[in-house]
């Protein structure tokens, strides 16, 4: 029997497990930006975005992290823990960009003296509106030891990226990341790719990650194709 097809989000889809604690992600070719406003079919994104989240999933449960990661069933699907998901999402700033640099009046690629964790309510009716600690403690989204612990998580998770993506030339300028509760622990869910990130060549500032295709630059598989060859090239595992 086919797995139920459990939720169709904008990039990837969630089917059930063959038991109840774990399910299946398929990651496919749609891109998204601006929430939805434009829509592309790219193919082989989702095999490039699966293979990426699979070798830094991997390396990062090597480095003590716990993920929802179990293993790849092919080319683009994911088995994954079933979590809970906690419904902010969590972003990393390295260096200023994209709506950082927007709000705050910044150029992109300005130097931040401390790195930057931001929480958004994941809500595309909303526009995944900022929220605060005790706004997201106050509406019971997570806890205030849940809070400390993903914060924890997002500090360690970019200490490991960042080192692994510098031994490839490349600056982890920003990411954003899911939890979600399993067995009452939390873990990394969701996924982390050049979807999720920003991602400069080191040599040239070139953009190697979704800003391609959000702002028309052209070649946003090559850039994904580019990722992925970089983080084999490095051996993290
Ligand atoms: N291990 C997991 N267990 C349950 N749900 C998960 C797990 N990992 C990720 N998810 C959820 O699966 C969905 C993945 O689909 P996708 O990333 O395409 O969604 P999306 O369009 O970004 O929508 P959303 O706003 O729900 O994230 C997301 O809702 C994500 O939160
Ligand atoms: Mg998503």
């Amino acid at each position: 029997m086919a797995n139920e097809l459990l939720y169709t989000g904008k990039s990837k889809s969630v089917y059930a497990g063959d038991d109840n604690h774990t399910c299946i992600l398929e990651f496919r070719d749609s891109a998204t930006a601006g929430n939805g406003a434009k829509k592309a079919e790219l193919e082989g994104k989702g095999v490039l975005n699966a293979e990426i989240t699979s070798i830094l999933y991997r390396y990062l449960e090597k480095n003590g992290i716990e993920t929802h990661f179990v293993k790849m069933l092919d080319e683009t699907r994911m088995l994954a823990k079933k979590v809970d998901i906690i419904n902010v999402e969590v972003i990393v700033r390295n260096l200023a960009a994209g709506s950082f640099s927007k709000r705050y009046g910044v150029p992109e690629g300005t130097p931040l003296k401390n790195t930057v964790l931001e929480f958004c309510l994941k809500s595309d009716e909303l526009g995944d509106p900022m929220m605060n600690e005790s706004q997201i403690t106050a509406l019971g989204i997570a806890s205030q030891k849940e809070l400390e612990t993903m914060k924890d998580m997002a500090l360690r998770i970019n200490a490991l990226l960042s080192a692994l993506f510098d031994r490839c030339d490349i600056i982890l300028v920003d990411f954003k990341l899911e939890f979600g509760k399993h067995d009452d622990r939390i873990v990394l869910a969701d996924e982390i790719s050049p979807d999720s990130c920003r991602f400069w060549d080191k040599a040239t500032g070139k953009k190697l990650d979704k800003d391609r295709f959000r702002r028309d630059l052209g070649d946003v598989l090559g850039a994904y194709r580019e990722v992925l060859r970089r983080l084999k090239h490095a051996q993290p595992l």
